[in-house]
């Protein structure tokens, strides 16, 4: 059919034409921004999924739907390499902006502001262009400690206090989590439980690799109290069913319940995949139904377009003997795999390959659910994996 009504976008981030199977979870989101927003308390949220489950996705929509509620909401991506407090200065400036046209917040706004600039100053990082336009003197003695945690959690305050003089809330949305260290998480969690203590309305709705679970170290006890981790899954299969079924409905086509069957197989049932199949079955068919036959066509071309790119770009990151350990795994399976089996595979001990582990962990390719199992954070790596090393040539490499 024509591809250039092709309803599918398989992407990073691509808003889906059917968000299929997250009602619940939006509505968790809404329910907790409209009750920081009376000042009642709520939990912060911090979804938890591998790649490719509709993290972002969720992340963009609960914005939109916030901003529709009136709320003040920002959202950024925590990369390798950038710090907490870079990522969060530009964003919070402009909150504090936008909180300045409502008349009775511009005393609460100012002052923010200069607890902004004392926080710059503490952190030492070099933001000339951010000091310029601030244009304010820093409030001596509030966020200027260097104490991370302590200025952070003056800032958000501050920030908060402007949000409740404007008579609104803010939600500081953060996707890619897992890539704050532990001091920076942990900052970011005493934040919260400061501005939950005091009863602004400010919540942080964020999402990660599962990996984020282990990063919240000495904060844990608090992080358990103040948010919840909901999880971000394949879809269940009415959900998977809407997710192909819903965007081709409008064009007069359907899938054939056989095709439906299969499709639902192959990809597991994850939304980049369903996404990523629809797309190359809807290409390949002549149409107007969807047959089985497609789809085995589709699997072909699918496999081979996510090869090229969803998990070539993460391959690409990994060091000649991060693909050898990435390639051990894979050759036990699926699932999480013992470390001990691992190292067994590669012929080394477990502590020899302990430090590529946590460097694979910790650019995200890996996760450990429980202590000492491992997996992939990419679902189906381990098919890829296979087919990119194939043989037993790696193993002498
Ligand atoms: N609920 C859903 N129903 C159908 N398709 C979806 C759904 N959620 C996401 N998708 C599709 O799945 C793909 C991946 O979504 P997204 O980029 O949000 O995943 P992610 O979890 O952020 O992945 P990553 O961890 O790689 O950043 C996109 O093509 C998107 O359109
Ligand atoms: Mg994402």
């Amino acid at each position: 059919m024509d591809p250039i009504k092709n309803p599918f976008v398989p992407g990073a981030g691509s808003p889906p034409p059917e968000l299929a199977g997250r009602d619940s979870l939006l509505e968790q989101a809404r329910i907790a921004i409209a009750r920081v927003k009376r000042g009642t308390p709520a939990k912060s949220l911090i979804l938890v999924g591998l790649r490719g489950v509709g993290k972002t996705v969720l992340l963009v929509r609960i914005k939109e739907q916030a901003e529709r509620d009136g709320i003040k909401a920002l959202l950024t991506e925590a990369h390798e390499g950038k710090s907490l407090a870079a990522l969060l200065i530009p964003q919070l400036r402009s909150i504090l902006y936008s909180l300045d046209i409502i008349a009775n917040a511009k005393e609460k706004v100012s002052r923010g502001l200069r607890v902004l600039r004392s926080f710059i100053g503490s952190i030492k990082v070099t933001h000339n262009e951010i000091e310029y336009e601030l244009g304010v003197d820093p409030e001596v003695g509030v966020a200027d400690s260097g104490d991370f945690e302590a200025d952070l959690s003056a800032l958000f305050v501050a920030v908060g206090e402007a949000a409740k003089a404007a008579d609104t809330a803010v939600a500081l949305l953060i996707d890619e989590l897992q890539y704050l260290n532990e001091k920076e998480f942990g900052a970011l969690i005493m934040a919260v439980h400061k501005i939950n203590q005091e009863r602004l309305p400010f919540l942080l709705v964020a999402a990660g690799l599962p990996q984020i679970l282990g990063l919240a170290g000495n904060s844990k006890s608090y992080a358990e109290r103040l948010f919840d981790f909901p999880r971000v899954d394949a879809l269940p299969p009415e959900a998977a069913t809407s997710a192909l079924a819903e965007p081709v409905a409008p064009f007069g086509v359907s899938f054939s319940p056989d095709a439906l069957t299969r499709m639902l197989e192959v990809t597991e049932r994850y939304p980049y995949f369903l996404q990523q199949w629809g797309y190359e079955a809807w290409n390949v068919s002549a149409g107007p139904e969807i047959g089985a036959p497609d789809v085995e066509l589709a699997t072909g071309k699918a496999l081979r377009v996510l090869d090229e790119s969803f998990f070539r770009v993460r391959f690409d990151r990994c060091t000649p003997s991060e693909k050898r350990y990435l390639r051990a795994l894979a050759e036990l399976g699926q699932g999480p795999q013992k470390s001990g089996a691992i190292s067994e595979v590669l012929g080394v001990k477990v502590s020899t390959v302990a430090p590529i582990r946590a460097k694979l962990i910790q650019k995200g390719m890996i996760y450990s659910q429980q202590h000492g199992d491992t997996a992939f954070t990419v679902p189906m790596f381990d098919a890829y994996m296979r087919r990119v090393m194939p043989g037993n040539d790696w193993k002498s490499a």
